[in-house]
């Protein structure tokens, strides 16, 4: 078995997944939303402080699995960095105590393995990870294989909902809370401009677009619950129609049969609607993971786990640290 710790960000979690059948064996996970709601986003110190806790909670009743531990797998980037080190400690303590060796994991990786939990991956597939701190298509060919085709120039999508969010003091994380909202909202009734409309370029692009919600927000003044879901239903329709925009550029340039929406914000159910749509006009099948492996978790990381330790792809422990960025 394998015993795999995420706390990139604002859930710990921790799993133990069975080598041979790849089947989840535990699963727990502590999210720390509530915690970091009342300041409208994550604050890393805090975000530490509440992993050293939950950390070795869960361990515990991970206790009666530890005979069978072969390997730890642990996420060591990209994420906050004072975060990461709590999972990366602990983990170095684990195999060092277990006698095991240690698997680094990237967290975006980790993502792209979510729609293989309990089952068998299937490359080649083009995959758009969505989540707070990235947006980015890869054309995924196998393990360890993920080329970049695509990415966000400044912000991410699940940021802009959780910007969007704080903006209409709605609470975080905003993704959830802005696709609720915008059940309710009018999608016509802002026209915010599509990012990069007219641009050649297969990249993505957030910014512009949080400018414009501040903007029309300052305009209203005061706000009727109304005018919330009509902003939150016009700024989702805008920032999916530029993801799709750019998707559909790369589904015109190359044949693809499978693609697949990991992520955080992959749990949007409009989202994953117009991709279907999109999808369905180019004869491709939609991958989706289960909607409880969305945004983060450890059940993730131990599948990549799995992959890597078939391979012997190990980390020497005291060459792996936290790092907070992609590379
Ligand atoms: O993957 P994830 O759990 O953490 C990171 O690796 O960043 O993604 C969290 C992000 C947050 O920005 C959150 O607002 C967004 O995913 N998110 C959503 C939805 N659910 C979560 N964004 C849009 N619509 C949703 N339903
Ligand atoms: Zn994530």
């Amino acid at each position: 078995m394998i015993l795999s710790i995420e706390s990139s960000c604002d859930d710990s979690s921790i799993a133990v997944t069975e080598i041979k059948t790849k089947k989840l064996l535990f699963h727990k996970k502590i999210s720390q939303e509530i915690d970091h709601s009342k300041y409208g986003g994550v604050v890393p110190e805090l975000a530490a402080r509440l992993h050293a806790e939950a950390l070795p909670f869960i361990l515990k009743q991970a206790k009666e699995f530890f005979p069978y531990i072969k390997a730890i797998g642990v996420t060591t980037k990209p994420g906050l960095s004072v975060t990461l080190t709590e999972g990366v400690v602990m983990a170095k303590a684990l195999c060092m105590t277990l006698k095991v060796p240690l698997i680094g994991v990237n967290h975006l990786h980790g993502h792209i393995y979510s729609l293989f939990i309990q089952k068998e991956s299937l490359f080649p597939m083009t995959i758009l990870l969505v989540s707070g701190g990235h947006t980015q298509v890869f054309d995924a060919k196998g393990f360890d294989d993920f080329r970049v085709l695509a990415k966000t120039m400044d912000d991410s999508f699940g940021e802009s909902f959780d910007k969007v969010s704080k903006m209409l003091s709605l609470g975080y994380p905003g993704g959830p809370i802005v696709e609720k909202y915008a059940k309710n909202g009018d999608e016509k009734r802002f026209n915010f401009t599509v990012a990069l409309l007219h641009s050649p370029k297969i990249a993505f692009s957030y910014s512009g677009l949080k400018n414009q919600v501040r903007l029309q927000i300052n305009e209203l003044k005061d706000l009727s619950e109304q005018d919330r879901s009509d902003i939150c239903a016009s700024f989702q329709r805008v920032a999916c129609a530029h993801l799709l925009h750019k998707i559909e550029k790369i589904f015109k340039s190359s044949h693809i049969k499978d693609f697949a929406i990991v992520g955080g914000a992959s749990a949007n159910l409009y989202l994953r609607d117009k991709t279907q749509k999109l999808c369905d006009k180019y004869g491709a099948k939609l991958h989706l993971a289960p909607m409880e492996y969305c945004a983060d978790n450890a059940a993730m990381i131990g599948r990549i786990a799995i992959e890597a330790y078939k391979r012997g792809r190990f980390s020497k422990c005291l060459d792996i640290d936290a790092n907070p960025k992609v590379n």
